[in-house]
This record gives C-alpha cells, sequence and structure tokens, in this order.
C-alpha cells in the first residue's frame, strides 16, 4: 500500500524503473522461483516439464533455438517463449504457443511437417502451464530417487520421451539415434554415448543440448538401468 501510495505520488514513469532486486542489478528474467516442498501433483512446472518439452519439440537445430531463432523466436529461455510464443498468462486460447500447436492448417502448425503434431497429453501439458499463470517455476522432487530395478518401459521411456524424442524420433533422428525404442537406447547405452552425453562428459555433445539437462535422479536411473543389464 505504501509502495502504491509512493508511486502515485512521484508518478508512474518513475516506477517503472525501480530495481526488482534489493540493491540494484538487473534481474534476470529466466530465473525460475523454485518451490522447496516438493513437486505439487497438480502444478505443471515450467523448468521440470514446459521447457524440456519445448526444447525437444521445437528448439532442434535449424528451428527455435538459442542460435538459428527461426522468426526471431528462441524458446530454450523462460523470457524467449514468453515473448516469441506470445503467452498470454491464464489465456491459452490467445497465446500464439498453444494455438501454433493445436492448430488444423499443416502449413501453419508447429512443430511443421515432416515433424508430427505434439502429443495430445504433452499439449495438454502446456494449455494447463498456461492456464495455471503461465510462471517461470520449477520445483525439487524430495522424495527419495529410486534406482532399484529400473526398467525401459516402466522408467527410462518416459525420460526420453520427456527430454529426447522430439529430436531423437522415429523418424529421420538427429545423428542417427532414435531413442523412442529399447533397441535404439540400448545402442547407445552400450557404446557409452548415452551416459557420456546426459552426464556431459569431455568427448561428449552435451544432450539435451539446450537448458539445464537432466536431473541427477534422471541421470542415476538412467545408469542403474545399465548396470542392471538395460532389463526392458
Ligand atoms: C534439440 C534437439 C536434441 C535434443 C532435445 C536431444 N538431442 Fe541428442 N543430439 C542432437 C543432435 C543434433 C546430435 C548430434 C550432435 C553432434 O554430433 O554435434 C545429438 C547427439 C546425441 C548423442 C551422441 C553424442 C555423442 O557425443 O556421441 C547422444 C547419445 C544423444 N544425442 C542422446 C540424447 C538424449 C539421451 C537426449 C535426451 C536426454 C537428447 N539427446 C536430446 C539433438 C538433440
Amino acid at each position: 500500500m505504501k509502495k502504491l501510495l509512493l508511486c502515485i505520488s512521484i508518478g508512474l514513469a518513475a516506477c517503472r524503473h525501480d530495481p526488482l532486486i534489493p540493491g540494484g542489478g538487473t534481474p534476470n528474467p529466466n530465473a525460475p522461483v523454485v518451490t522447496s516442498q516438493g513437486c505439487h501433483p497438480d502444478t505443471v512446472y515450467f523448468e521440470n516439464t514446459i521447457l524440456p518439452l519445448l526444447i525437444s519439440n521445437c528448439a532442434m537445430s535449424g528451428c527455435h533455438d538459442a542460435q538459428t531463432r527461426a522468426d526471431g523466436i528462441n524458446l530454450t529461455t523462460y523470457a524467449g517463449v514468453i515473448s516469441g510464443g506470445e503467452v498470454k498468462p491464464g489465456k491459452p486460447n490467445e497465446s500464439d504457443l498453444y494455438e501454433k500447436l493445436v492448430e488444423d492448417r499443416l502449413d501453419k502448425r508447429m512443430p511443421p511437417p515432416p515433424y508430427p503434431a505434439l502429443p495430445a497429453d504433452k499439449i495438454a501439458l502446456v494449455r494447463k502451464w498456461i492456464e495455471q499463470g503461465a510462471k517461470n517455476n520449477a520445483c525439487n522432487d524430495t522424495s527419495a530417487c529410486d534406482t532399484l530395478n529400473r526398467g525401459f518401459a516402466s522408467n527410462i521411456q518416459s525420460i526420453m520421451q520427456a527430454h529426447c524424442v522430439g529430436c531423437h524420433g522415429a523418424n529421420n533422428p538427429a545423428a542417427g539415434i532414435n531413442l523412442t525404442t529399447l533397441s535404439g537406447v540400448r545402442t547407445v547405452a552400450t557404446n557409452g554415448r548415452l551416459v557420456g552425453a546426459v552426464s556431459k562428459l569431455a568427448g561428449f555433445v552435451p544432450m539435451p543440448p539446450a537448458g539445464n539437462g537432466l536431473s541427477s535422479c534422471h541421470i542415476n536411473q538412467i545408469k542403474a538401468w545399465i548396470n542392471q543389464g538395460m532389463q526392458p
């Protein structure tokens, strides 16, 4: 209230230039607000879910990655998603990002052919995130990381689906690596490239190529699955 009165008394223009960070400095528009109380099952988090999904399905080289920025749009940061995707918090139907995903006209749809449309469950996540305010949020999963008896279908496949298959899909996969099937993942697991890339080890191209990468829990589950014999 005090701040509001101050704004009115000294004029709005002055308030616009108030530093958002105490002591001054430029606020980082891409720094998420992290919830420390674990992940709420009904909240869709930008960092945990939406950003990996956009990086995998929209930020391939030649598209909306930081280097190419097709149409000036970079979908590898929060600021880029909000401005480039013309996201209106609370209003998916007025947000370009959502409209492009559900577009019927193939020449307007994203991702464009020959890429397939995003599956309905992923589109629903984008919709829900916008409905929930399109916040720059993140959560730390506080539950223990389960690395016992890992299986492809019960664990590894969903990690690949969320972070990798937009680029490493069945059709024309990046680097010829198809991560939609057990045999495709086993191939790169066996030759060491999978762990090298997701752990960002020297001598490997870091994967995914943008964003924060996989969580340490997901990396540990992949390593455990390999050590346990890459079970289906
Ligand atoms: C935005 C697109 C994109 C995403 C998302 C992506 N990749 Fe890649 N991946 C590539 C490209 C392009 C290459 C080839 C890079 C090169 O050779 O410079 C590659 C190469 C690789 C390699 C070979 C690396 C090496 O050094 O030999 C592995 C393994 C790999 N990806 C696994 C993954 C996994 C696992 C994920 C998900 C966690 C993932 N990728 C997500 C595009 C992507």
